[in-house]
């Protein structure tokens, strides 16, 4: 079996114990030049590799990304509603297309698109989703509720509900809700959800449910003006997650709450979003599609909406608004 020239050199970091390989010592080797070699670092960079470059001593492989491609969750999982088919990309523009596709192809509901990279990641708004090789949980599922198409913003804050509950059970961390589905650590972004919905006769005929998570990126894969805002669970936690584990434990969460929520309605995940929740009781600004104002979020509707209390006493039921800090 011939090794490409990225697995030689990878290969002669294998048994080295984290310690540094010489430039030269890589290029003898492998019969390339030192600029070559420095390429081929780069590659490795791009697919999730750490290395520390060190003048005169060489190059350390410092981490090595998890890959989803050998991923086998099927065995793993605690239900068989959610993610017993998963269909796995190195590089999708984003995965919410790919899983639309599928769904209109008649894929059955769990279904799972993941990818190691996406090229055009969509947020919510408008937003692009960060989405560097390896590094983070890029996945869409394919649902198919029984839900009329007015309450699909419930199935958002069940999402965010399961999500939460796995990310703190994996790693220990506060996590806590923006309204309506961001998660946050300390006040900065780990995950995004985005919910798309393609209905007929009003009822939903599927979703698409897009869900970002931050999991093993560090500072220098984020631009700085996104570091502000954003952060992931290696840098909150100080150390890596293995993505499949997070993704099993969220399905299987996600499967139970969705089973929850239709034997019981929505009332039964009320407590469970506002118990996680960072919104409620915290002076906020809203801007709907009408008008920007502050206001306090006191609870979630039965409907799903979220009430708030104005300064002047008065209540408002928000179904869709950006929420953001009080200046
Ligand atoms: C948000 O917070 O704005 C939602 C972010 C959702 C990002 C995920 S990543 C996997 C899926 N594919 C996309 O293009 N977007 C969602």
């Amino acid at each position: 079996m011939t090794l490409s020239m990225q697995e030689q050199v990878l290969a002669l970091f294998l048994g080295q114990d984290e310690e540094y390989v010489s430039g030269e010592l890589m290029s003898q080797r492998l019969g390339i030049s030192r600029t070559a070699v420095w390429k081929q670092i780069k590659k490795l960079e791009a697919l999730g590799y750490e290395f520390e470059a060190v003048t005169k001593l060489g190059y350390r492989l410092k981490y090595t990304p998890d890959s989803l491609e050998t991923l086998d969750i099927s065995s793993k999982l605690q239900q068989h509603r959610l993610g017993h088919e998963v269909h796995v990309y190195a590089e999708v523009s984003s995965t919410q297309e790919v899983a639309k596709e599928l769904a209109e192809k008649g894929a059955r509901e769990g279904t799972v698109v993941l990818a190691e990279q996406q090229t055009k990641g969509r947020g919510r708004l408008g937003r692009a989703w960060h989405s560097p090789y390896g590094k983070g949980l890029y996945m869409s599922v394919i649902l198919r509720p029984t839900t009329p198409l007015h309450l699909a913003p419930q199935l958002t804050l069940i999402t965010a509900v399961a999500l939460s509950s796995a990310v703190r059970k994996l790693t220990g961390l506060p996590i806590g809700i923006k309204w309506p589905n961001d998660l946050l650590f300390e006040g900065k972004k780990i995950s995004g959800i985005i919910l798309e919905s393609t209905a007929e006769d009003n009822m939903l005929k599927y979703v698409i449910a897009g869900i970002g998570i931050a999991v093993n990126l560090i500072e220098q894969d984020y631009e700085t003006e996104l570091l502000e805002k954003a952060t992931s669970l290696r840098i909150s936690a100080g150390k890596s997650f293995a993505r499949e584990k997070l993704l099993c434990l969220f399905l299987d969460e996600w499967a139970l709450l969705l089973d929850m929520y239709e034997q019981d309605g929505f009332k039964s995940i009320i407590p469970l979003w506002e118990a996680q929740s960072v919104s409620i009781g915290k002076k906020v600004q809203l801007t709907t599609p009408l008008d920007t104002f502050v206001a306090t979020p006191i609870k979630l509707t039965e409907t799903g909406a979220l009430l708030v209390k104005l300064d002047d006493g008065s209540e408002r039921t928000i179904f869709s608004a950006q929420m953001g800090e009080v200046n």
